[in-house]
């Protein structure tokens, strides 16, 4: 495992994190058992990773507790989030630490190590700086966790306008950041402010459902080119993106999915979902393995580099880009 430092955190991280969250929700998402879970969570370790990102929301914060107690628990960061229901503007600072409370609880942790604000809209966002902040660095304060991250809502703020906001406040330390090869913005837009105001990046989205389900990225192609977003050839290939793979260069395009985030200067975490061992073993190989040819790198720039808001959705959602800087 390779390891580095969450921004002005300090914590020493593993590039690779574990997402208890997304579709596969540790394979729980998938009906599968709770064992199998912390299998997960045990195997993940076993590789090198120290890093967890769960969520009230997510249900998968008592499970990953339980895997986590035989751990000392200095060897392992412990992300999680307020439920939805706190990012909301109406909600109350009293709702927001009796939150953190649960999820203590829910962990079985005496503190957690990055406490998140999750998936905060733009409209959102005064709420999250003036009312909720001030009350959970309070709760910092007593102990209660060590430092405060917020995650962006990618489906409904493509452009990053939150993050873009909060990395100058000062207050929140770590980030949650969409990113992947047919959604490149935030290199203009996030990462650059990220870097100089040492916040930290928790990458999420690398994968999702456009590289993993079938049939999805050759149906998000047919409906770029129809919008005259992407050349008609990808449209017509069978295998858009088999450009990726060959000799020297990705082995699928999965592998290709992952090191293309990982290798972007300002990504700290690549949060990666897996409800199976061999999606857990391959992940965190590609992870870490070198950043793609510079011809390939180069060619996702230019075929995807202005599109915004790809493949950020739900698996049965349609939801094209459109173009920007061009
Ligand atoms: N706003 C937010 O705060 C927010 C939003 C989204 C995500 N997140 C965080 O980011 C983490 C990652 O989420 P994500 O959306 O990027 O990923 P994800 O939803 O976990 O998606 C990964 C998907 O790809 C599949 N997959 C993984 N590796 C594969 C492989 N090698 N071959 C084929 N399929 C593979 C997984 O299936 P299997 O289950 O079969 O492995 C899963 O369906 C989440 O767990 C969560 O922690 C946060």
């Amino acid at each position: 495992m390779d390891y580095t430092t969450l921004g002005r955190t300090g914590l020493e991280v593993s590039v690779a994190g574990l997402g208890c969250g997304g579709f596969s929700r540790l394979g729980l998402g998938t009906g599968k058992h709770e064992d199998h879970a912390i299998g997960i969570i045990h195997a993940a370790l076993d590789l090198g990773v120290n890093l967890f990102d769960t969520a009230a929301a997510y249900g998968t914060e008592a499970v990953l507790g339980r895997a986590l107690r035989t751990v000392p628990r200095d060897r392992v960061v412990i992300c999680t989030k307020a439920p939805f229901g706190v990012s909301n503007p109406n909600s109350t600072a009293a709702s927001a630490v009796a939150s953190l409370d649960r999820s203590l609880k829910e962990l079985g942790t005496d503190y957690i190590d990055v406490y998140q604000l999750h998936g905060i809209a733009p409209t959102a966002y005064d709420h999250a700086l003036n009312e909720l902040a001030p009350a959970l660095l309070r709760e910092k304060e007593k102990g209660k966790f060590r430092h405060l991250g917020i995650s962006e809502t990618a489906p409904h703020d493509p452009e990053h306008r939150m993050v873009t906001r909060a990395c100058r406040d000062g207050v929140w330390e770590v980030a949650m950041v969409g990113f992947h090869m047919m959604h490149q913005n935030a290199r203009q837009n996030v990462f650059p402010l990220t870097r100089q105001y040492r916040v930290g990046t928790l990458l999420m989205f690398a994968v999702r459902n456009i590289f993993s389900q079938p049939g999805r990225l050759q149906r998000t192609m047919r409906e770029l080119a129809a919008a005259a977003l992407v050349p008609q050839a990808l449209a017509d290939s069978p295998d858009p993106l088999g450009f990726l793979v060959h000799e020297g260069g990705a082995s699928s395009v999965i592998d290709a999915a992952y090191r293309f985030v990982r290798h972007e200067p300002g990504v700290d975490v690549v949060l990666f979902g897996a409800g199976d061992h061999e999606h857990l073993k391959t992940n965190i190989g590609s992870l870490l393995k070198p950043r793609l040819p510079e011809s390939d790198r180069g060619k996702l720039a230019e075929l995807f580099g202005y599109l915004v808001g790809v493949g950020l959705d739900a698996p049965h959602l349609s939801r094209a880009g459109r173009v920007v800087n061009r």
